[in-house]
């Protein structure tokens, strides 16, 4: 059923070490590729990292996340506009259209990073329906320089997102982690007034879970939004993530419009 495709699937990080059947990976990367596309372009690109060293590599720009060096398979997802700066080179097409080349832009890479997540989500429900789990690790973002130098990634092709997957080592008996109500989430037609009611409301679920198992900052006194900002959003990680991300995008930025 595919509802518990969804419903059931949560992040995995403790993987059985046996490989992924090629046929299996290759079910996982035709289906992967049937993600919709603006303009069925795929402005993406992702690299199977199979080194075992360049999984140690990004296991420890991650964040020294050493799961992600042991994990069967290792998904880096890429925004690609340089594949077709490439293939319009090939093409000709500047000369045959009679239109000025530009360089990419804000746009473009916004563009590419939706179709960049379409086909990682895609990627993550395929696997869960296989059998495998995953996990994303958002850290890819960090480390910039060493993540394009140890990949050779062109300017024009940066870090989306990085999967992990594999077969479950074995099952997780804790609960799902909340998440909140559908009518405390979801904004119908306008973006409301936010009051504290309103978040309260939206965080309540994952506030009591963290609550129940303690978790809270200030001796368990604390709001979800305090854990969030002293754990993450004051962090020295997101720091890092906010620098490399600049770098990257720099260019980006830089299209002479
Ligand atoms: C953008 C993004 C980045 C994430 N980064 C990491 C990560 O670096 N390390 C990790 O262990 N989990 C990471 N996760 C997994 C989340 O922690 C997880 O989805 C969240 O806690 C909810 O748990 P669930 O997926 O089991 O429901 C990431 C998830 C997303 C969507």
């Amino acid at each position: 059923m595919f509802d518990d495709v969804i419903m059931k699937r949560r992040s995995y990080r403790t993987f059985d070490p046996r490989p992924v059947e090629k046929d299996v990976e290759d079910r996982l990367l035709t289906m992967t590729l049937r993600a919709p596309s603006g303009g069925n372009m795929q402005v993406w690109s992702m690299i199977r990292v199979t080194d075992p060293a360049k999984k140690e590599v990004l296991s420890r720009t991650c964040d020294n996340q050493a799961f992600i060096a042991k994990a069967p398979l290792v998904y880096l997802f890429l925004v690609d506009c340089h594949k077709w700066l490439e293939y319009f080179r090939f093409s000709d097409s500047e000369a045959k259209t009679g239109k000025p080349m530009r360089k990419p832009g804000i746009g473009d890479f916004h563009l590419g990073m939706q179709d960049a997540m379409a086909a990682a989500q895609t990627c993550v429900l395929a696997a869960e329906a296989l059998g495998l789990r995953s996990c994303y690790i958002g850290d890819i973002i960090e480390n910039y320089e060493t993540v394009r130098d140890t990949f050779h990634l062109p300017t024009y092709a940066v870090p989306a997102c990085l999967l992990v997957l594999g077969y479950p080592k074995e099952e997780i008996r804790a609960p799902l982690l909340p998440r909140p109500e559908n009518d405390d989430f979801y904004f119908t037609d306008d973006y409301p007034e936010l009051t504290k009611e309103r978040l309260g409301a939206m965080y309540r679920n994952q506030e009591e879970f963290s609550r129940e198992r303690k978790t809270l900052p200030l001796d368990n006194t604390g709001t979800y939004a305090d854990g969030y900002y002293n754990r993450k959003y004051t962090s020295d990680f997101m720091k890092e993530m906010n620098r490399s991300t600049k770098i990257f995008l720099a260019p980006w930025f830089d299209d002479g419009q």
